[in-house]
């Protein structure tokens, strides 16, 4: 394994919902896995920053060739979940020469529906209002499957605390850049690298259902599916999900 690999996590997380690919991987290939635009630590939350919106999912995919330019790395393997499929869609489409192979998990290629758009807009008006303990306690209980639920509440809570460690006006302008985000399902024939699509059997955010039917419109693309995990699939299976990556990578 060559190439170096660099994961994107999904909203509203930071870069350690990759540890246990990181610690997986870290010795086998170069890793990374950054804070994205508007959480923790990453571009637009510094304190001497008032972030500046509207944000678009161009932005993340602006700040994904920066740091790539700056570390002189001309291709990746590129896997994001969830957000980090749309930024990863996005990028690939944009600077397909850049990618080497792309793994998508629990994430869409269709863009938001006027009800969803609507719920967003809910979202917003709620963070604006109450900060993120309501989304905190919401979305950590979505993103997760009730196996998980059940056998492994501190991922529960590990999520909880990943939310809370935000800023929620930077949060607010990532809901917005997902509401704006494009509509790639026509564009999916075009990708050309070898593409690997999972999904948790029990993700209620985005169901297997949608994940096979963006597989299946990418040229190629495998689907793998993993059983009794949520939208989360790589922090609630880690051992599946790393040996699925670990056989594709090896092959690409
Ligand atoms: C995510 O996990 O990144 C979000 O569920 C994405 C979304 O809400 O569309």
């Amino acid at each position: 394994m060559q190439t170096p690999i660099i994961f994107l996590h999904g909203f509203p997380f930071n870069g350690s919902c990759w540890d246990p690919q990181v610690a997986h991987f870290k010795n086998k290939t170069t890793v990374f896995n950054p804070d994205l635009r508007g959480h923790r630590h990453g571009p637009g939350t510094q304190k001497s920053e008032s972030p500046q919106g509207p944000w678009m999912i161009a932005h993340f995919v602006d700040d994904l060739i920066t740091f790539l330019d700056e570390k002189k790395i001309q291709k990746i393997n590129l896997c994001g979940l969830s957000m980090g499929g749309y930024i990863a869609l996005h990028f690939v489409n944009k600077f397909p020469e850049r990618v080497q192979s792309l793994i998508l998990c629990d994430t869409q290629a269709g863009s938001d529906n006027n009800e969803t758009k609507n719920q967003r807009y809910e979202t917003i008006k709620n963070i604006h209002k109450n900060g993120l303990t309501e989304l905190a306690k919401s979305f950590s209980k979505k993103a997760l499957s009730e196996r998980t639920l059940k056998n492994n509440p501190q991922i529960q809570s590990q999520l909880e605390s990943m939310i809370l460690e935000n800023k929620a006006e930077c949060i607010a302008l990532v809901v917005g850049a997902l509401a704006a985000r494009n509509d790639f399902k026509s564009a999916l024939s075009s990708i050309t690298c070898p593409t690997m699509v999972i999904v948790g059997s029990d993700d209620a955010i985005t169901s297997p259902e949608i994940n096979k039917e963006l597989a299946l419109g990418i040229p190629g693309a495998r689907f793998e599916q993993i059983s009794f995990a949520g939208h989360l699939s790589n922090l609630e299976k880690p051992e599946a999900f790393n040996s699925l990556l670990e056989e594709f990578l090896m092959k690409h």
